[in-house]
């Protein structure tokens, strides 16, 4: 066939998730709580005032109000889109200009940037994390100068390594690239508490990447947003579609931000367990976990890792194989979110580790 679209998408494969689907789902760092009766009532009062039957509505602006209140903002400094991923995607779509265009990225970390960039026709160049998984910072700076570099993205806390990145790290790295966007993700900002959100008014360049999948359990609404300054976030608005968040999805974000005390509250017992855990594989031979400053822990089995994986499974606890890159090497990660997925989590490691 001849192509009929963009040359380089022929040999591309389309965007595809592949875990098991188990009982306990802890492999996509996702929320054990559903949302919905927390917020029901919210969203309801929320419908009420929204017409399907029309493409505006006044929750928009509110939405957008409690969004930037929620962040300490002004208003013109929040985008919000359909999850972080669709904002991650409309960045490369802004970022791109040619087919010498390219994006920087450690590695490992998020899987999608490539993703995405591809999708777009570019390319992502990687710099490969330190064995303590922080980054080689002038490297990464003399990849990130390149004339070709049109972004530059950090993770942080980084996924799937679980760590920070050194404040001085970060803060010589955007005080030196101002001539290129710099997309700084934080979607696990809130297991963290860290944030370079006070660096948006010396760095207009700087675009930090929220989400509501993990700290507000709502992975399926898809809804996250972009946090920078009024100058970026303009730029970016014109390469989303007008109507480009449903206003059910609105609605419920809105509702969410209601209610979001809730919420919060949730996180500090997800951090007590994520700590309580990664205490307890330390302390088990045969495992060596990581630090983590997010809702899950990567941890690496020597030579077994596969086994393991299967193990859980067979116990209907699903959790994923993040071993692709050498620094991770034998390598799972698991999601952390309620105390009984936990449990049965340590039940069923400590089974395997006794065979
Ligand atoms: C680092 C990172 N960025 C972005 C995302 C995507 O988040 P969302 O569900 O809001 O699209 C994820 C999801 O796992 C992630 O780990």
């Amino acid at each position: 066939m001849k192509y009929i679209f963009r040359e380089d998408l022929f040999t591309q494969k389309a965007p595809k998730i592949s875990v098991p689907i188990a009982r306990r789902m802890m492999c996509l760092n996702e929320s054990c709580m559903d949302p919905v009766p927390l917020v029901k009532d919210s969203f309801s009062r929320i419908l009420q005032q929204t017409s399907i039957n029309r493409y505006c509505s006044d929750i928009s602006s509110e939405l957008q109000r409690e969004l930037a209140a929620y962040c300490g903002v002004p208003m013109e400094q929040v985008l919000f889109a359909n999850g972080a991923d669709d904002m991650i995607y409309h960045i490369f779509v802004a970022a791109r200009e040619d087919r010498e265009s390219f994006a920087v990225s450690p590695a490992p970390s998020y899987f999608d940037y490539k993703t995405f960039a591809n999708e777009v026709g570019m390319q992502v160049r990687f710099l490969d994390l330190n064995e303590d998984f922080g980054f080689d910072v002038d490297r990464y700076l003399a990849m990130a100068n390149d004339p070709h570099c049109k972004l530059a993205i950090l993770c942080n806390p980084n996924n799937p390594t679980g760590n920070l990145m050194k404040t001085e790290d970060v803060i010589y790295f955007i005080e030196k690239i101002k001539d290129k966007p710099i997309l700084l993700d934080e979607t696990y900002y809130e297991f963290s508490k860290v944030s370079f959100i006070e660096e948006i008014e010396k760095h207009p360049n700087l675009i930090l990447i929220r989400s509501f999948s993990k700290a507000f359990s709502a992975a399926g609404l898809r809804f996250g947003y972009a946090i920078s300054s009024h100058e970026s976030i303009r730029e970016l608005r014109k390469v989303q579609t007008t109507f480009h968040t449903s206003l059910l999805v609105q609605a419920f974000a809105l509702a969410i931000l209601q209610n979001k005390t809730l919420f919060l509250n949730h996180i500090a017992n997800v951090i007590a367990l994520r700590d309580d855990l990664f205490t307890w594989m330390q302390a088990q031979s045969g495992i060596e976990v990581f630090p983590s400053a997010t809702n899950f822990l990567s941890f690496r089995v020597p030579q077994r890792h596969k086994e393991m994986s299967d193990y859980l499974l067979k116990d209907g606890i699903a959790v994923r194989d993040v071993s692709t890159h050498p620094l991770l090497k034998d390598c799972l990660r698991v999601s952390i979110s309620c105390r009984e997925d936990v449990e049965a989590f340590k039940t069923s490691i400590s089974a395997f580790l006794r065979v």
